[in-house]
């Protein structure tokens, strides 16, 4: 069997835990691989909405085992308060959660030395959701982090003293203000509650359940633009978020990888600060925030709003090796009348493009936009063979662009609002 993965070829927030929480009953295994809780990934069934920051999406399907993979990092205290919120629905977490000891874990000084960058930073800031990202895998990469199974040693104090001094040696130069004692005192009882799940070596479970013929989901989280590699860099998140990321985040072997899924908008979104060609700072983009409700599922920020952009969704399916398209949010474009499309980019010395420039954080780059004519009425009760014409030209034409099948349409939040192509 091959892991397939599933991850966002825009900004973040195109609907990932919605789509996995919709294919988690085929899957016998769903993972993450990077990131943490700045990922906020929003799945509605029942008339409920249950937003997940660390734990996989799969968590409310019976059969669907979860995995926190080496590649994410990990914060206690927002695990531990997630856990606490989904107490009530009897989720059976002995059987199906299970966490990487090599995940790395996120300390309450992490969050501070975010928010103290950030604030030096001034008008340059990256827009950071401020939950200790960068600074734990900066920590990581200088292999001095401290990882999930180090809780279970005796030394994990001195570890985290020792860390915590380091740290305070940095926020001395930052005017921060924060209650030390409140903090650590969080902190350990949170480490405490983590010890009672199951701290795996996810690197040989997710390999003897290949091994047996399980079928394995990777989840991403933020987007492929966000990529600490190939997005607007330095306005990105701090792990790999593309393909290449679920073999590092999980140790699964490239030739294991299955099926890639790319989900995107069916316009664009970014939260956060750094180039974005299409973005609408008019009352159209407004009206596609509140049609679209574009406010963070993690910060609760107005999600910047503009149309849908060719090269960097052609880019993201370059960099992923993407086998199919998944488009979501179609019913956010009942209310246009014409859709605009951006096929290429004009950048500030008149070329005209279709590649992403490297300048491009310090240039104004122009969309070129072809126009639809819009469906302009409410796909709520459409099936795959009775959509508007204007929609089924749309999909046909993104798919005639971008070269990939696009195989799922999504037109609300609802797990039932989902049409498999
Ligand atoms: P993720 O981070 O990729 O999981 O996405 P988020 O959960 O942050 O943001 C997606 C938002 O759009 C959530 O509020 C979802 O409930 C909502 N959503 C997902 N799919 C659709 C859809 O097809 N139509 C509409 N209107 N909302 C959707
Ligand atoms: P999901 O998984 C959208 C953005 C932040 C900021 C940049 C760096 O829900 O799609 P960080 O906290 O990582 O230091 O922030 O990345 N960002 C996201 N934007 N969705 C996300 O996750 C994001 N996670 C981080 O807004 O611009
Ligand atoms: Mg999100």
């Amino acid at each position: 069997m091959k892991v397939d993965v599933l991850l966002g070829l825009q900004w973040g927030d195109e609907g990932k835990g919605k789509i996995v929480d919709v294919l988690a009953p085929k899957y016998d295994v769903v993972a993450r691989f990077q990131g943490g809780p700045n990922a906020g990934h929003t799945l509605e069934f029942n008339g409920i909405k249950h937003v997940l920051h660390q734990i996989p999406s799969g968590i409310f399907r019976e059969k669907t085992r979860n995995v926190i993979g080496n590649g994410v990092v990990l914060d206690p205290i927002i695990f531990k308060n997630e856990i606490e919120k989904l107490a009530k629905y009897n989720l059976d977490f002995r059987a199906n959660l299970f966490i990487s000891k090599k995940a790395t874990i996120i300390i309450p000084t992490h969050r501070l030395l975010d928010q103290a960058y950030e604030k030096a930073k001034g008008i340059d800031k990256i827009g950071s959701t401020l939950k200790g990202i960068g600074p734990s895998y900066q920590d990581k990469i200088g292999r001095q982090g401290l990882r999930v199974g180090d809780i279970l040693s005796e030394n994990f104090k001195a570890k985290f003293n020792k860390l915590v001094d380091a740290h305070f040696e940095i926020l001395k130069k930052y005017d921060i203000e924060y209650n030390w004692s409140d903090l650590e005192t969080q902190f350990f009882n949170a480490v405490d509650f983590l010890k009672q799940f199951n701290l795996i070596d996810s690197e040989y479970f997710i390999n003897e359940e290949l091994k047996k013929g399980s079928t394995i989901l990777a989840e991403g989280a933020q987007g492929s633009l966000l990529d600490i590699d190939f997005g607007s860099y330095p306005f990105v998140t701090s792990s790999n978020t593309v393909t290449a990321g679920a073999c590092t985040g999980l140790g699964v072997a490239p030739r294991k990888i299955g099926e890639v899924y790319g989900i995107f908008k069916a316009y664009s979104t970014r939260v956060g600060s750094g180039p974005f060609p299409t973005e609408l700072l008019n009352e159209e983009g407004e009206r596609m925030r509140k049609e679209g409700n574009e406010f963070g599922s993690t910060t609760g920020r107005p999600r910047r709003c503009g149309w849908i952009d060719l090269p960097s969704l052609k880019y993201s399916i370059m960099i992923n090796g993407v086998t199919q398209l998944l488009m979501m949010k179609a019913d956010v474009l009942n209310i246009f009348p014409t859709i605009k499309i951006c096929t290429h980019y004009q950048l500030s010395d008149g070329t005209i493009t279709e590649s992403i420039p490297y300048e491009v954080i310090n240039q104004q780059i122009t969309p070129i936009y072809t126009e639809m004519k819009g469906w302009n009425t409410s796909l709520a009760d459409i099936t795959k063979d009775s959509m508007p014409k204007e929609l089924a030209d749309y999909i046909a034409y993104l798919e005639k662009a971008l070269e990939v099948p696009i195989t799922v349409i999504s037109i609300g939040p609802d797990r039932e609002q989902t049409i498999l192509k």
